[in-house]
């Protein structure tokens, strides 16, 4: 499964309603949502009301990247406000185990979140029971920044992971500096959700959807 995911962190969010609605026309498949708490990042983005008030505009799936500290305070919110994947970092709440548990039993996706410098082997424990995970290819706070190339060996240490768990249905989701250049080659690699924010909104985004949908499903 190969899926592209916009990150609407980098789009004109005076028009943002219609720059959902034409990565969707253009063929995206999933709205990615980058939640910053400018505490466990250096950054400060948007939270549940601008989800409400984007959920009615595009049938796609939404997908909250949670860069938040205490996010099992607010994933019951997020699900209601119409989000269907919830990506945390374990290294921002105590409990993960219960907090997937939390996600899963009230009807969305959960997902793990790796750092650059967080080893695949922290997910031993808790892989046998989330639906994906996301590998930062960058340091999560921003967008645009440059994709960080020795995070692309993760996903290779990931499906071994898998493996030897015998949790194969999981999906490999990358984040940050996904472009044109490198998305044919990360799914050669096995990546399954391709995040993507600038190569998605700067210039043309119907050219830069098709162009980068074309690309990511040269590795079927
Ligand atoms: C960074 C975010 C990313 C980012 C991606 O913390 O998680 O989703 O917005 O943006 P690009 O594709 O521009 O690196
Ligand atoms: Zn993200």
């Amino acid at each position: 499964m190969k899926l592209l995911a916009p990150s609407i962190l980098s789009a004109d969010f005076s028009i943002l309603g219609e720059q959902i609605k034409e990565v969707e026309e253009a063929g995206a498949d999933i709205i990615h949502l980058d939640i910053m708490d400018g505490v466990y990042v250096p950054n400060i983005t948007f939270g549940i009301p601008v989800i409400e008030s984007i959920r009615p505009i595009t049938k796609l799936p939404f997908d909250a990247h949670l860069m938040i500290v205490n996010p099992e305070k607010y994933v019951l919110d997020f699900i209601k406000a119409g989000v269907d994947m919830i990506s945390f970092h374990m290294d921002a709440t105590i409990h993960s185990h219960r907090l997937v548990d939390q996600i899963k039993s009230n009807g969305a996706k959960a997902g793990v979140v790796l750092n650059p410098a967080t080893p695949v082997n922290t997910l031993e424990e808790i892989i046998h029971y989330i639906d994906y995970v996301l590998i930062m290819s960058v340091n999560p706070g921003f967008g645009g920044q440059k994709f960080i190339p020795q995070t692309a060996q993760k996903v290779t240490k990931l499906i071994s992971l898998m493996e030897e768990s015998g949790n194969t249905d999981i999906l490999i989701e990358i984040d940050g500096g996904v472009g044109q250049d490198n998305i044919g080659y990360l799914s050669m690699l096995g990546v399954n959700i391709f995040v993507a924010g600038s190569a998605v909104f700067k210039g043309n985004i119907k050219e830069n959807v098709k162009k980068l949908k074309e690309k990511m499903q040269v590795a079927i």
